[in-house]
C-alpha cells in the first residue's frame, strides 16, 4: 500500500501524540474496563452486573495495540487484567450473546496471537464454540441477542449487522484447530447477511428478522439508526470492514465484492466536513454525529485499499484519511488528563444522549492509525 509521505509523516504524528496520551490514561484506567467518560474520567464495566457489556474487549485490544507498539510491560498486564475478569461472562450461558467474537478477539486471542498462551487459547475457542451454538440452521444466520432476561420482543430470529465483525472468532477458531465447522458457520452468515441485509445501493439494514422455525426472512428494522430503510453509518461500517475481514479470511471474492459496494455507497455519502452523522439517511436539520463510524469505516477502507492499487488504491486510502484527520481536528480530546479520544460518539439515533466519548471508537481510531504506519497487530 502506498502513502504519501506527508500523509505517512501526519498519521506517524499523530499515532505518536495519541500513543503520549494513552500511557498517561493507561495508568490511570488500569484497574477499570471503561465504556465512556463522565467528566472525563473513565467509567468502569468490570463489576458483576455489567461484566457481560458487549464493548468490555475493547479496552484490553487498545492495550494489546499500545503493548505492541511500545513494548511497555504495563499495557500487557492491563490487557491480561481485563482478560481474566471476562471469565466471569464467559461462565455466564445466559448473558452470552453473538458479541463474543467483540469480547474475546481483541483480549483472549490477541494474547495467544501475542504470548501463544494455553489458556488464552482456551477462552477463545469456548467462545467461539459457544458463538457456533447460536447458528440457526434453517434461515443459515447467527441469532444476535437473547430474549433474557423478560425482553417483551421475540428476538429468536433477529441477525443484525454489527455480527460481520464476530464472524472472525470463528474463522481463527477453524484457522487454529483444523475443523472446518466453525468457517462453515461463519461463511453460510455471511453469504446470508450480502443476500438479507445489502441493498442494491450498497447500504446496510441493521436488524433482519427470519422466521426462527422456516428460516425465511420476514422484515428488517432501522434498530439504531433513523428508522425502517434508512442508513445508520455505523451499521455500514460494521458491513464495510466485517465483509472486508470475511475476505480476508476466506480469500472468497464475493465478500471483497460486498465491502466494495458498501465503501462506494460510503464514501458517496462522506459530507465535505468528512465527520460522518449518526445516519446518512437523518433529516437534514439534524446535526448529530457518530465518530465511531468514521473510526471503524476508516479501518475497512485501508483494508480495501490494501487490496487495490493506483486510482482505487487511492480513492480508499484519501475516504480514510479524511475522515481521520477530520476527526483528529474537530472531534478529538487531546487534553491528557482526560480520558478519553474521540468525542461526538453516539450509540443510538434515538437514544436520549448522542455525542459522548466510546471505548470502541478509541479503539478503531487507534487501529486505523496503527495499519497506516503498518504497526498493527492484526486482532480481527
Ligand atoms: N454492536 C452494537 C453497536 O454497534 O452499537
Amino acid at each position: 500500500m502506498y502513502l504519501e509521505e506527508k500523509d505517512l509523516a501526519w498519521a506517524q504524528e499523530t499515532l505518536e501524540r495519541t500513543a503520549h496520551k494513552l500511557e498517561k490514561v493507561a495508568q490511570r484506567s488500569a484497574e477499570k474496563i471503561p465504556y465512556t467518560t463522565v467528566d472525563g474520567v473513565h467509567d468502569d464495566k468490570s463489576g458483576d452486573k455489567e461484566i457481560g457489556w458487549w464493548t468490555n474487549g475493547f479496552w484490553g485490544g487498545i492495550m494489546w495495540q499500545m503493548y505492541t507498539l511500545t513494548g511497555k510491560e504495563i499495557y500487557r498486564n492491563i490487557a491480561e487484567q481485563n482478560e481474566k475478569k471476562l471469565d466471569a461472562d464467559l461462565m455466564d450461558y445466559e448473558k452470552l450473546d453473538h458479541d463474543n467474537g467483540f469480547k474475546w478477539l481483541p483480549t483472549a486471542v490477541a494474547d495467544y496471537r501475542v504470548t501463544g498462551n494455553r489458556s488464552s487459547k482456551n477462552r477463545g475457542l469456548l467462545a467461539a464454540g459457544n458463538l457456533a451454538g447460536r447458528y440457526n440452521c434453517a434461515g443459515k444466520f447467527i441469532r444476535a441477542w437473547n430474549d433474557w432476561p423478560n425482553s417483551k420482543v421475540d428476538r429468536r430470529g433477529w441477525a443484525i449487522i454489527d455480527c460481520m465483525m464476530n464472524l472472525p472468532l470463528l474463522y481463527w477458531a477453524s484457522e487454529e484447530t483444523g475443523d472446518p465447522r466453525f468457517s462453515q458457520i461463519a461463511a453460510n452468515h455471511a453469504d446470508t447477511a450480502m443476500k438479507a441485509f445489502i441493498r442494491g445501493d450498497g447500504s446496510a439494514n441493521h436488524i433482519v428478522e427470519f422466521d426462527p422455525a422456516s428460516g425465511e426472512m420476514i422484515k428488517s428494522y432501522g434498530g439504531q439508526g433513523y428508522g425502517e430503510g434508512s442508513s445508520w453509518t455505523r451499521g455500514q461500517s460494521w458491513g464495510l470492514y466485517g465483509f472486508m475481514l470475511s475476505y480476508l479470511h476466506t480469500q472468497n471474492n464475493a465478500y471483497l465484492e460486498t465491502a466494495e459496494r458498501i465503501a462506494n455507497y460510503f464514501i458517496a455519502n462522506i459530507p465535505d466536513s468528512g465527520l460522518i452523522p449518526v445516519d446518512f439517511r437523518q433529516p437534514e436539520d439534524v446535526k448529530l454525529e457518530d465518530s465511531t463510524a468514521a473510526a471503524i469505516a476508516s479501518c475497512g477502507l485501508i483494508e480495501l485499499a490494501r487490496q487495490k492499487d493506483g486510482r482505487q488504491q487511492k480513492i480508499y486510502l484519501n475516504a480514510a484519511l479524511k475522515m481521520l484527520q477530520a476527526l483528529t481536528k474537530n472531534s478529538f480530546n487531546w487534553n491528557e488528563e482526560e480520558d478519553n479520544l474521540l468525542t461526538k460518539c453516539t450509540a443510538a439515533y434515538h437514544d436520549e444522549k448522542h455525542e459522548f466519548s466510546i471505548i470502541y471508537g478509541d479503539y478503531f481510531f487507534l487501529e486505523a492509525l496503527m495499519k497506516l504506519t503498518d504497526k498493527e497487530l492484526f486482532i480481527w
